[in-house]
């Protein structure tokens, strides 16, 4: 046998089928069991998707962007369908847990696997820690509905009251007013004041209702595949059913007035949203590292994935514009915005419902992602990427075990202490890279649409659409978007180039950095309109791939830096260890296709 040295050595797609699912020691493969049908696919897919997105990041959405952030919701499902289609075609072909990462290693090879395997931390874990502090607010909200009250120190995030504590410090410390701080700011200044001092400076405030649901949520995935099922079949059956009266009632409460304008912020008050509406779909792909548990895996997960996307973004459409309706979008910059708007509307028991179902739905979300993320780690180590105890299968219960443990306390302590906004960040930013590598991938494998496989992407062919799609798109960005927010000048260190200007204040947010991103982004969809034009190759992958990069575009520079940091450390990792213990480093032959 000879080792692949190469940072490129590929698995074959016959050699990731043949891979057993035997345990950390290598003997015994206890192996996970199938006992998913496309129902329970379906609704594992809506379970992930329907949650703290629609439930609490629309709201802010919504008030930069004003109604038109539907048109933004069929805009991403759009994006999130391409990717969708790609995802399904490599489920067909590759029919093994592991999801993207999987998929990338048998198309771009073990370097890119890595990377997003790496970046998917951020999509399931990162995503989590989003999920289970909106949870915490809901349920705190409900708790005090009821009178009994939880001290706030003990149900807010570290990071959000030091913040406050320190912006309303420095204000008074300059003597200013404070009213010039948010009342996020002022909140979580009296919050630290009155919460246990702990030593010095440092004070106790942790969100431990965050902290319990995902200890609660990493039990139940722990012990068995099954048991999850139910619970979230249950789960989604009760969030489908709230939501469908949410819409039924809020109906009748619509004032069309409040529709106009429809589009108040203009294009960049739409495109401000990016990163919660995205964040609202993501999950449809989670049901991917499922796939060993699957009944007939090729055949049910690509009809899954599309109906749970179709369905959310019906639903997503509909809710945003009866929300809209209800009340003026100025009043939804809140965290609540679905039980909000009937309170608005003097229905408070209809209101209280709306965030039972929001505890709910959103304890359905964290179940999927706990379920999710150890999967993607029991495959990255039967790969020798991660160490092998990784791989441990319990006994009894036949689910990942330590891979479980881990995913529960890396979401369950961070929660304790993250602020939100951050994490809706970077949670969106990493999963639309990882969607842009399967639409990559499904190019490099199939580029013609010649698959054997039970699902593919429809074959279109890309010579004239793709260069066409993209000359109305560029049309399109430049008349309602490029033209009014940039401005040629000179940034806050002095440099000149390309500004960002805020679409609301006309003031300038941003230096020539900002542009980075966008440059880079209009070179690559040249060079891709060239080579589809040139190879005709299947438009729909390119442009999945196309969409998600544009809106990664969307998500500023201070994101990108950290998302950047993040793949260093993943780098650094992947070159202290997998490298070296990758199985494709210890044998090839069968296994490795090298670069
Ligand atoms: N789509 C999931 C949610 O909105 C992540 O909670």
């Amino acid at each position: 046998m000879r080792s692949d040295k190469s940072l490129f050595r590929r698995k074959t797609i016959a050699a990731i089928l043949q891979n057993p699912p035997a345990d950390a020691e290598g003997h015994a493969p206890g192996g996970l069991e199938r006992h998913l049908t496309v129902r329970d696919l379906t609704a594992l897919g809506i379970a992930a998707i329907i949650g703290a997105g629609i439930f609490s990041t629309i709201g802010k959405a919504s008030l930069d962007g004003g109604p038109a952030v539907s048109l933004l919701f069929v805009f991403t499902a759009v994006a999130c369908a391409f990717s969708a289609l790609c995802y399904a075609q490599f489920a067909a072909t590759i029919p093994v847990s592991g999801s993207a990462y999987t998929y990338a290693y048998a198309s771009f090879g073990e370097l890119a696997a890595w990377i997003i395997g790496w970046a998917l931390i951020m999509e399931y874990a990162v995503g989590n820690i989003v999920v289970a502090i909106s949870w915490s607010d809901y349920f705190t909200g409900l708790l005090d509905g009821i009178g009994l009250h939880i001290p706030a120190y003990l149900s807010t995030g570290t990071q959000s009251a030091y913040q406050g504590y320190n912006a309303v410090l420095a204000l008074m410390q300059a003597k200013l007013p404070l009213s010039q701080a948010t009342p996020a700011q002022l909140e979580g200044y009296n919050i630290w004041n009155s919460a246990p001092v702990l030593f010095g400076d440092w004070h106790l405030v942790v969100d431990l209702p965050a902290f319990s649901i995902t200890v609660a949520i990493t039990a139940l995935v722990y012990v068995g595949i099954k048991e999850s099922k139910t619970a979230s079949n249950i789960l989604v059956l009760l969030k489908l059913i709230v939501v469908v009266v949410v819409i039924a009632v809020g109906a009748f409460y619509i004032e069309p007035a409040n529709w106009s304008p429809f589009a108040p912020n203009g294009v960049g008050g739409v495109l401000k949203g990016v990163s919660a509406v995205f964040f609202a779909y993501i999950g449809f792909d989670a049901i991917s590292t499922t796939a060993e548990e699957c009944k007939n895996p090729q055949r049910d997960l690509p009809k899954a994935m599309m109906y749970a996307l179709i369905i959310c973004t019906v639903l997503y459409v509909i809710i945003t514009l009866v929300l809209t309706g209800m009340v003026p979008y100025t009043k939804l910059g809140v965290g609540d915005p679905l039980s909000f708007v009937f309170a608005e509307v003097g229905l408070p028991k209809l209101s209280g419902l709306v965030a039972v179902s929001a505890v709910f739905a959103m304890a359905s979300v964290l179940l999927v992602f706990q379920l999710g993320q150890p999967r993607i780690w029991l495959t990255m180590s039967r790969d020798g990427l991660l160490p092998k105890v990784f791989s441990r299968i319990h006994p009894r219960f036949h689910t990942p075990s330590f891979a479980t443990i881990v995913t529960g306390f890396f979401v369950a302590v961070p929660a304790l202490v993250l602020n939100m906004d951050l994490v809706v960040d970077l949670t969106s930013i990493g999963t639309l890279f990882a969607f842009a590598l399967v639409c990559g991938g499904i190019l490099i494998i199939d580029p013609y649409g010649r698959s054997e496989a039970r699902f593919k992407v429809p074959y279109i062919n890309g010579k004239w659409v793709v260069p066409l799609v993209l000359a109305v798109g560029a049309f399109l960005i430049f008349r309602y978007n490029g033209a009014n927010n940039h401005e040629f000048g000179l940034d806050v260190s002095g440099q000149r180039g390309w500004l960002l200007k805020d679409e609301v204040s006309g003031s300038i947010t941003g230096g020539f950095a900002h542009q980075i991103p966008t440059i880079v982004f209009l070179m690559f969809c040249v060079a891709l309109a060239v080579l589809s034009f040139r190879k005709r190759l299947s438009a729909l992958p390119v442009l999945g791939l196309l969409i998600n990069l544009y809106l990664m575009t969307q998500l500023g520079i201070s994101n990108w830096t950290l998302f950047f940091v993040w793949l260093l450390i993943g780098l650094a990792v992947y070159f202290g260890y997998g490298y070296q213990n990758s199985k494709l480093n210890r044998l090839t032959g069968t296994e490795a296709t090298p670069a």
